[in-house]
């Protein structure tokens, strides 16, 4: 049986969240779902993740996972209020606790923050199986953009994180701390293996010419047509074309509060004395002089 998927667009972000469910047993996984956030004023807000809650309460589909595809650099996740409204397990690649350990020192986090991903409930392996009511779901690593993507594949849907984006929009970014273009080559290798019908869903789309959001393609059509990666591009090619584009990008907008709060799994640091919950702004750490 082929699972259902219903996409969601967060606008601010460019984001594409995603319910999965098989409709006969009414159990759903919910994959990368987006708490909004106001940079300005520092308010989180729950409006993104109630759409999701409202399909899921429509369907009376029950919320057995919550899946992220890696730790985002470029949005705030909603798992833990997801979680507090519909239950579900929250899980991420094994290779958050690189992450972590990056990230950790990176934002001079003290000794209540311990890298070993125990703010999960469960980290996912390469092969581990997911399973959504009678669909067979199953784990494949694809590192690369960083080191804990995973990406997700349901019956003949596969959800691919940031690996590759629309066929006009290439793919993702490698410069992270942990990014590694050529492993991201290698892993999109292993991805294009999948048979050519496989519905591919991606995590972002930047509506490349100006046109509208587009978030579902084929394998088929990234090998063809892929403006960074088809078929015939070798692995020397796509790293020279991913290093030289990649020093060209600005930092995420979003990269100070997302890591930070994404290796949490999405909760905000614990809260202080005063009862408020703080982010820490490394200086001079992030991006190029200026
Ligand atoms: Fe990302």
């Amino acid at each position: 049986m082929q699972p259902t998927v219903t996409p969601f667009f967060h606008q601010p972000t460019s984001t594409w969240s995603y319910v999965v469910s098989d409709p006969v047993a009414r159990e759903a996984a919910v994959i990368d779902p987006v708490l909004d956030y106001d940079w300005r004023s520092g308010r989180t807000g729950t409006a993104a993740s109630a759409a999701i809650l409202a399909h899921l309460a429509a369907g009376g589909l029950r919320l057995r996972w919550i899946l992220e595809t890696h730790a985002h650099a470029d949005h705030l996740s909603s798992a833990p209020y997801l979680q507090s409204q519909a239950g579900g397990q929250i899980a991420i690649g094994v290779g958050i606790r690189q992450v972590q350990a990056t990230f950790k020192r990176i934002f001079g986090f003290g000794d209540e923050f311990v890298p070993d991903g125990r703010q999960f409930d469960l980290l996912l392996a390469d092969g581990d199986a997911v399973q959504v009511g009678g669909i067979d779901g199953r784990v494949i690593a694809t590192p690369g953009h960083t080191s804990d993507s995973v990406s997700y594949l349901f019956g003949d849907a596969l959800f691919v994180g940031d690996t590759v984006f629309m066929p006009d929009g290439g793919s993702a970014r490698c410069d992270f701390p942990g990014g590694d273009a050529a492993q991201l080559f290698r892993s999109v290798q292993g991805l294009y293996q999948l048979p050519a019908t496989t519905r591919v869903f991606v995590c972002h789309d930047y509506s490349p010419g100006g046109r509208a959001p587009l978030c579902e393609t084929t394998i088929a059509a990234q090998r063809e047509s892929n403006i960074h990666l088809r078929a015939d591009t070798t692995e020397a090619e796509y790293v020279a074309m991913r290093r030289a584009r990649d020093v060209t990008l600005d930092v995420p907008n979003l990269i100070i509060p997302s890591v930070q709060i994404n290796i949490r799994a999405g909760h905000l640091p614990p809260a202080e004395s005063d009862g408020v919950s703080y982010l820490r702004v490394p200086l001079n750490v992030f991006g190029r002089p200026l």
